[in-house]
């Protein structure tokens, strides 16, 4: 397996009302298609939780999205619900990819306890949370992408 396809969903009120460019979820994009994979979705979201979890579940059922990685939305403040908008649509959670991410970056930053991402499966589609800057968003994804690759394969039913 090489070719994953990827859904891209920022969370940001700024961002989807175009007073600041997104510029996280475009670098996802980026690190994505670097490794091979097709970023089949792409949506900016302002931080509500139904605007996010109808464009999970878009990506997840009709887009046939292997993995939806989302970034923003994750810390304390009263409008960050990208995590409640993502177990909202998961049928199992996967938290150990959340520990991982979690225990990495506080080896970068002790502010990294203030996230509180998830990840989990909706169907056959991983989804994770990243924060919201494109300083996160780079180490986050080097610390999971040499694992999504085989994570699909076993969220497909391949062996261990
Ligand atoms: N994780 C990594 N790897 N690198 C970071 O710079 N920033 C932290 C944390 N996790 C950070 C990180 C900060 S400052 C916050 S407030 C939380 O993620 C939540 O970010 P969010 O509200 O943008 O989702």
């Amino acid at each position: 397996m090489g070719e994953i396809r990827i859904g891209v969903i920022t969370s940001s009120d700024s961002c989807h009302s175009g007073s600041r460019e997104d510029v996280s979820g475009k670098v996802i994009a980026e690190l994505c298609e670097a490794r091979g994979w097709v970023v089949v979705a792409y949506h900016v979201c302002p931080d509500d939780q139904e605007c996010l979890s109808v464009s999970l579940q878009e990506m997840a059922d009709s887009d046939r999205a292997d993995v939806v990685l989302t970034t923003g939305g994750t810390g304390l403040g009263p409008r960050d619900v990208t995590p409640e908008a993502t177990a909202a649509v998961c049928d199992r959670l996967a938290p150990g990819i959340a520990e991982h991410l979690r225990a990495e970056s506080a080896k970068v930053t002790p502010r990294a306890m203030l996230s509180r991402g998830v990840a989990g499966i909706r169907g056959t589609t991983l989804i994770i949370n990243f924060p919201g800057s494109e300083k996160a968003v780079r180490e986050s994804f080097a610390f999971v992408a040499d694992q999504l690759e085989h994570a699909v394969e076993m969220i497909a039913g391949g062996g261990h």
